[in-house]
C-alpha cells in the first residue's frame, strides 16, 4: 500500500486571535510499499501532527493524503498508530489490552482470546498475560502497545517516538524486535524519533524535517543491509549526515 502526502499543510487557529499555529508546510512525499520510512527533526517542528493527520485524528489545512492514489477515509482500518506508553489501560491486563480492538470490531470472545494469545506468545510476554500495565519493565509495556496496534492487522503503522522513554539496552532490543516482527509481516512503517541513530538503525529512509513550519528539508536512502552493525563506518557516515543537516537547520536564521 502506497501513502502519498500531496501538498500537505497544516495551520491550527489559536484559540485567541492571531494565535494560529502554522505547523506542516507544503509536504510532498510519496512511501512505498513496505518500506520503513524513520521521520526526524527538532522538537515542536509538526511530527505528531503530520502522524495524526495520517490516523484521520486530526485534518489537514490543505493538502491530500492518499492511499493507493485514493484519498484516505477518516479512522481507516488501514492505518494503526504505536503512540507512547501510557497509551495502555492500566485497569486491563495485558490479554485484555492487546484484544481491544477485536472487541471493538466484534469478534467473539473465543476468537479473540486465540488471536491474543497468538500475540502473547510471539511478542515474548507469555507468563504476564494477566498482569497489569504497572507489573510490566518498559520494554515490555511498549510490546504490547505494539501487539495492541498490530493485531488489527493496519497495513501502514504509525509509530510515535516509541521506544522513548526506554534505556538504552531496551531500546536497541526493542528495535530489532520491531524489525524482527517487520520483517515477517511486510507492514509499511512510518517511525517517528529524536534519536539518529535509531534512525540509521531501523530506517531504509530517513526524512529530515525543517523546524516549525515543518518543510522536508533532505531524504537520506539507508542503503545498508541487515542485520546492521550501529556501530560501523557505514552507519557512522550517515548518522554524520543526518546530525550535520540538523545542525544546520537549528543554525538557521529566522
Ligand atoms: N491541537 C493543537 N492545537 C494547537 N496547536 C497545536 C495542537 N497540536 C499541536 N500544536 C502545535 O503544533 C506544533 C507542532 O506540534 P507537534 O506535537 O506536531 O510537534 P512534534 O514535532 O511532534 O514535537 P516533539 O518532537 O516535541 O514531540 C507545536 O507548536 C504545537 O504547539
Ligand atoms: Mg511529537
Amino acid at each position: 500500500m502506497t501513502l502519498e502526502f500531496l501538498d500537505l499543510s497544516k495551520t491550527f487557529s489559536g484559540e485567541m486571535e492571531g494565535e494560529s499555529v502554522h505547523t506542516l508546510d507544503h509536504i510532498e512525499y510519496r512511501v512505498e510499499n513496505g518500506r520503513f520510512v524513520t521521520i526526524i527533526g527538532p522538537s515542536g517542528c509538526g511530527k505528531t501532527t503530520l502522524l495524526r493527520i495520517i490516523a484521520g485524528l486530526e485534518k489537514a489545512s490543505a493538502g491530500k493524503v492518499l492511499l493507493d492514489g485514493k484519498e484516505m477515509v477518516q479512522g481507516s482500518e488501514e492505518v494503526g498508530m504505536v503512540f507512547q506508553e501510557y497509551a495502555l489501560f492500566p485497569w486491563r491486563t495485558t490479554l485484555q489490552n492487546i484484544e481491544m480492538g477485536l472487541e471493538i470490531r466484534g469478534i467473539s470472545r473465543e476468537k479473540r482470546r486465540l488471536t491474543a494469545m497468538e500475540y502473547v506468545k510471539n511478542f515474548d510476554l507469555a507468563g504476564f498475560e494477566n498482569r497489569y500495565p504497572r507489573e510490566l519493565s518498559g520494554g515490555m509495556k511498549q510490546r504490547v502497545a505494539i501487539a495492541r496496534t498490530l493485531i488489527m492487522n493496519p497495513r501502514i503503522v504509525l509509530m510515535d517516538e516509541p521506544f522513548g522513554s526506554l534505556d538504552s539496552q531496551t531500546r536497541n532490543a526493542m528495535q530489532e524486535f520491531l524489525l524482527k516482527i517487520w520483517q515477517k509481516r511486510g507492514d509499511t512503517i512510518i517511525f517517528v524519533t529524536h534519536n539518529v541513530d535509531e534512525a540509521v538503525f531501523l530506517s531504509d529512509e530517513i526524512v529530515v524535517l525543517s523546524r516549525r513550519p515543518a518543510r522536508m528539508i533532505k531524504r537520506i536512502e539507508v542503503e545498508l543491509s541487515r542485520p546492521r552493525d550501529r556501530t560501523s563506518e557505514e552507519c557512522n557516515k550517515i548518522r554524520r549526515d543526518v546530525l550535520k543537516i540538523l545542525e544546520e537547520e537549528m543554525k538557521r536564521e529566522g
